[in-house]
Order: structure tokens, then sequence, then C-alpha cells
């Protein structure tokens, strides 16, 4: 249905407007929520190399639950107090962690997670969900990640 050329070794900017242009052509005209994450997830994982865990955990009932992701099984609630996720979505700031074992509350999900970049989706100030991305590497993800991933996360906001 969709066939998008990836080019991993691309500039950063590139890899991120491409990607947004690939998260654009998924979500046009769509409005289940599940759907359009999971399509997503998908895209952050073709798209970006050297991950993994990409995807999504939603705000219910203030705590994060599972969304849309590819990589091994994850854990499936995060109290706000809790870990990296958790962070993100108590403070509505992005949270980059170039070593998570040194971060604070840091949940490790998979054993092989060095690096992680969280980013909320909000909508009216109040955060919805946050997409989440680990890597085996050290600080794999920088502030281009962080703006790239920002942008698909302004974008997303009326789609999930
Ligand atoms: N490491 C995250 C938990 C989610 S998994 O990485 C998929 C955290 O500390 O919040």
């Amino acid at each position: 249905m969709f066939d998008f050329k990836t080019v991993s070794d691309a500039p950063k900017a590139q890899i991120y407007a491409d990607l947004l242009d690939a998260v654009k052509a998924v979500t046009h005209g769509e409005s289940d929520s599940t759907a359009n994450m999971a399509n997503v997830a998908a895209l952050l994982w073709q798209f970006l190399p050297d991950l993994n865990w990409a995807g999504f955990y939603r705000m219910v009932d203030d705590e994060l639950v599972l969304g849309p992701f590819v990589g091994k099984p994850a854990c499936i609630r995060i109290a706000l107090d809790k870990g990296v996720c958790g962070a993100a979505a108590r403070t509505g700031e992005a949270q980059l962690v170039d070593d998570v074992h040194v971060f604070p509350g840091h949940i490790a999900c998979d054993g092989d997670t060095r690096s992680e970049l969280v980013v909320p989706v909000g909508k009216n100030d109040i955060v919805t969900h946050v997409i989440d991305l680990d890597s085996p590497s050290l600080a794999r993800f920088d502030a281009k990640d962080r703006a790239g991933i920002t942008a698909i996360a302004a974008y997303l906001s009326d789609y999930i």
C-alpha cells in the first residue's frame, strides 16, 4: 500500500523531513488513533537507524499505558513519577537521555537499551501520549532527533 524509500545515512534533517512526509501520507484522512499509532511506529522503525524500540504510550486515568510499538514486549503501565516516559508525561518536556543507566528511575524494559528519547504529544497543553524511542547505543539521540520527533508529535496531536 505504501512503499517509502529510506536512506539511513542521509543527514538527520533530511531523514526527519522524509519521515514527516511519510507520517502525513499514512495518516491522511484517517481518524482511527490505534491505526495511526501503529503505522507511525512502523515508520519510526523503518526510517530511524539504530533503534531497539519505537512506539507510543497513552495517558489513561493519570498513568501511561502501552500503545502500538515495534520492539520487544514492554512494561504495560508506567506511573507518572516513574521512568523517562513518566518524566516526559509529567513535565510536558521532551527527555533526551544519553545514558539510561544514570537516569534516576529509568525503567529497563529491554536490558539492551542504552539511550532514550521520549517526546510528549499534547493537545491544549494536556499530554495525551508520549512517543518513546530506545537505542542500544549510548548517546544515539541529539537535538536534531528531538526537533524531528517534536515536529511529528505536534502534527500527530490531531490524528491519535
Ligand atoms: N524506558 C522507559 C520505559 C518504556 S520502555 O523503554 C519501552 C522509561 O524509563 O520510562
